[in-house]
């Protein structure tokens, strides 16, 4: 009881840093994915995961800074130390759980078809079997379009980020490109050319969620993400920024 008592009193170097200010985290970001994270004209990193970190890094007491990160290697930078959580349109599957710990979720998504408006013959998911598609590597997209053409098919083409794929759809490289519904439409409908339409299949894509994640083992940061994000969710201000972001 007595030691308890004292190791209670001895100063604790949590406490201090408190003291001293909020602790600041690393954020690992993928900033080529509009509206979640993305360049402004400034070249300010903004986006809907963005504001949303921000307010949940308000509520749970600690500050964020941003790093734009390359998708590919960006899971690495957790256990590497150079980030502390990763803020990236991240699904959650049982695989990445293996390798890092994730956030209670914050968004839902699906994976969504883009094809050129030629494309016709583009109708469901399944229309893409025998076609070329685009998927940014190592995404929940790459996967699902691995599954349908085969793991080693030739007929899927990699780019290290999004908007690399949808342009090579654009330029007629591929036949379609499959990616999260938020980006792909979004790219779609802010194209000049207006060149690409969407194609959804609800029954091919199954639901995805995205969360934050942080390195495995690290449940004190964790406790701190998850209890922001149900402070925003509780307060409206997660509301807010989906309407910001999504208009509804
Ligand atoms: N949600 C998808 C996944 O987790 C794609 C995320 C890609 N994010 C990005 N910022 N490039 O695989």
């Amino acid at each position: 009881k007595q030691e308890a008592a004292q190791e209670a009193s001895a100063p604790q170097p949590e406490a201090s840093a408190a003291a001293a200010g909020d602790r600041e985290y690393v954020v690992g970001t993928d900033a080529s994915y509009a509206p979640f994270e993305f360049q402004n004209d400034k070249q300010e990193i903004v986006g809907f995961d963005i504001d949303v970190l921000t307010a949940v890094a308000a509520k749970g007491g600690f500050k964020v800074k941003f790093v734009n990160t390359p998708w590919e290697g960006m899971f690495a930078t957790l256990p590497q130390g150079d980030r502390d959580i990763l803020s990236s349109a991240i699904t959650i599957t049982d695989e990445r759980k293996q390798s890092m710990d994730f956030s209670d979720p914050y968004f839902e998504a699906r994976q969504l078809i883009a094809i050129n408006k030629s494309s016709t013959d583009v109708k469901s998911f399944q229309d893409l079997k025998s076609k070329k598609v685009a998927v940014q590597t190592g995404t929940t997209g790459d996967e699902v379009v691995q599954k349908l053409l085969g793991k080693t098919s030739a007929n899927i083409k990699r780019f290290e980020s999004m908007p690399l794929a949808l342009k090579e759809l654009e330029s007629g490289g591929v036949d379609a490109a499959v990616g999260d519904n938020g980006v792909v439409a979004n790219y779609v409908a802010n194209n000049p050319q207006q060149s690409m339409v969407t194609v959804e299949d609800t029954k091919s894509f199954a639901p995805e969620y995205y969360g934050f994640a942080v390195n495995k083992g690290n449940a004190e940061l964790l406790a701190k993400i998850n209890a922001g994000i149900k402070a925003i969710k509780a307060d409206g201000t997660y509301d807010q920024i989906h309407k910001k972001y999504f208009g509804n």
